[in-house]
């Protein structure tokens, strides 16, 4: 488990979306670390997911995992109506199930659109609804944007604009959740080292130096920590914006990616 300094979700109930793998396995472990009970929500690794809560069970935290696709907002309302019968309340959703896409226009379909934005930005509105339906006062929201929704990359329209929509949507419902005292806001990890970045990372370079340089070495260049971040940096930001030291905080995007220019 993540050693950390500090209990700031003791009692807490957590719902991760995409936490088989990568920043949401990482999440999932560093919110368990910090006390809560963690759901760990997955579509397809349900040996990694499974695996993953039998090690926080093994270290005393509550988790469970359980299989939804986001893509579908009637999954996603039983993942946490079994949330709920779990475990009783649900205080922190941290929505991290996302798929990349790097595609020219002329060669977009709208099935491509459809399966991008069905996951990255309808999934996680409606992870968000569904979860502030079951939320009291401090609940906290926090939903998973990318560094691509600021920068302009080549042939990364689909995921780039699938990822600007969810900061758009924090913004926004930041306003109608913060009367109840819920707050929502978005991690925007840079280049981290998961699966993602390994099979998508090659992408971020112009098309005609594709496969010349490796992530990390081009990160070496055009990040001024010179490297990419490790899941566990990422999910110490997701630890925040769950906690009470980001009480203050709603509607803004955390953007966690090590000095990018
Ligand atoms: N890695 C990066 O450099 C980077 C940078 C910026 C933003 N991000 C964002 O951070 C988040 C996590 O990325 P990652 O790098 O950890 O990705 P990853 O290694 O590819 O893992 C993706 C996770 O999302 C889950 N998932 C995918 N489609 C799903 C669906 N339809 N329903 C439910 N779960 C689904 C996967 O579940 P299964 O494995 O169970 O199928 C897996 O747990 C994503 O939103 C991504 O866009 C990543």
């Amino acid at each position: 488990m993540t050693a950390v300094s500090c209990a700031r979700l003791r009692g807490k109930v957590a719902v991760v979306t995409g936490g088989s793998r990568g920043i949401g396995a990482a999440v999932a472990s560093r919110l368990a670390a910090e006390g809560a009970a963690v759901v760990i929500g997955y579509r397809g690794n349900e040996q990694a997911a499974h695996d993953l809560a039998a090690t926080l069970n093994a270290d005393g935290t509550r988790a469970l995992a359980l299989r939804a696709d986001v893509a579908d907002p009637d999954q996603t309302e039983a993942l946490f109506e079994q949330a709920m019968a779990r475990f009783g309340r649900i205080d922190v959703l941290a929505s991290c199930a996302g798929v990349e896409h790097f595609g020219a226009l002329e060669n977009i379909t709208p099935a491509d659109f459809d399966h991008v934005f069905a996951v990255n930005t309808r999934g996680q509105l409606f992870a968000a609804q569904r979860a502030a339906a079951r939320m009291s006062a401090g609940g906290k929201i926090v939903l998973t944007s990318s560094i691509s929704a600021t920068r302009a990359v080549f042939e990364h329209t689909l995921y780039a604009a699938s990822k600007a929509a969810v900061e758009a949507m924090v913004l926004n419902l930041s306003a109608e959740l913060g009367r109840r005292g819920i707050t929502i806001n978005a991690v925007a990890p840079g280049g981290t080292a998961t699966d993602m970045a390994a099979e998508h990372g090659a992408g971020y370079q112009h098309p005609q130096l594709r496969g010349t340089l490796p992530l990390p070495q081009w990160l070496e260049v055009h990040g001024a920590l010179g490297r990419l971040a490790q899941p566990q940096e990422i999910a110490a930001g997701y630890a925040f914006l769950a906690s009470g030291d980001a009480a203050y905080l709603t509607g803004r995007t955390l953007p966690l990616d090590g000095g990018y220019f």
